[in-house]
């Protein structure tokens, strides 16, 4: 009952202040049709990444899991013309997906899609020495985000937003009876964002058609 009134309150939402273009169904209708697991950021979320993208003025964004693109196309276009993302998806199937959902939305120009273990790839966009990132959105296995928070942090500039998705996991975070490698990954991303003293931080709780989840914020000093 609960979970069905934060659907409706989702769809409501979206419904009111999410234009059908904006929405992007077609991604999802394309995700839902190649078997993609539905576990893309909301429309809600979605657009939450792209207004706080463009509050900061994030002309480079990094993002770390990309399924079929859904947030990316989101991010790509708080970036505009001459921006770019560079997303990391393990998937080649996953990639092979989103590329199409890029390209149908006219953003192939804005979005490097680089295919592999993000943590074997991310050593490689270091050594290119491009420009700092203004924004970091970590979406892709949980027990690796505390490593992926460090890179993140490494690459991004002062005054960037790093955000990290499923923080909350149906409370599991704060549970000390479940051990699951999402809860551990979760808590370990903790202790480490808060041993970090190059960022402020906090993390919202969000109830939604994603069930009860929450993002992790943080802002580097
Ligand atoms: N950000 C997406 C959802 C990502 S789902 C959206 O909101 O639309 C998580 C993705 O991370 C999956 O596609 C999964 O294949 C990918 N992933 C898992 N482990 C990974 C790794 N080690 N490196 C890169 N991507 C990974
Ligand atoms: C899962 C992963 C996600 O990124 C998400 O938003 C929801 C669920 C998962 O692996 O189950
Ligand atoms: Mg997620």
């Amino acid at each position: 009952m609960l979970e069905e009134g934060w659907r409706r309150v989702d769809d409501y939402i979206a419904e009111a202040l999410i234009s059908k273009e904006e929405a992007q169904e077609t991604t999802l209708v394309a995700n839902a049709r190649e078997k993609l697991p539905p576990i893309d950021v909301s429309p809600p979320q979605g657009k939450l990444l792209q207004l706080l993208a463009c509050a900061i003025g994030a002309k480079r964004i990094l993002e770390i899991g990309t399924l079929g693109g859904y947030s990316t196309i989101w991010l790509a276009r708080a970036v505009g013309e001459g921006g770019k993302v560079v997303t990391f998806e393990v998937d080649p199937r996953h990639a092979a997906v989103a590329r199409d959902n890029i390209a149908r939305e006219g953003l192939s120009a804005r979005v490097d899609l680089r295919v592999g273990a993000a943590l074997d790839m991310l050593p490689q966009l270091e050594s290119e020495q491009g420009p700092r990132f203004d924004f970091a959105f970590i979406d892709a296995d949980k027990p690796n985000n505390a490593a992926y928070f460090a890179y993140a942090l490494k690459l991004s500039r002062p005054g960037a937003l790093i955000i990290v998705d499923n923080v909350v996991r149906e409370g599991a975070v704060a549970d000390p009876a479940i051990t699951d490698s999402g809860a551990l990954g979760a808590r370990a991303l903790f202790e480490a964002v808060a041993a970090e003293g190059r960022v402020e931080a906090t993390a919202v709780q969000t109830v939604g058609a994603k069930g009860w989840d929450g993002f992790l914020i943080a802002r580097v000093r």
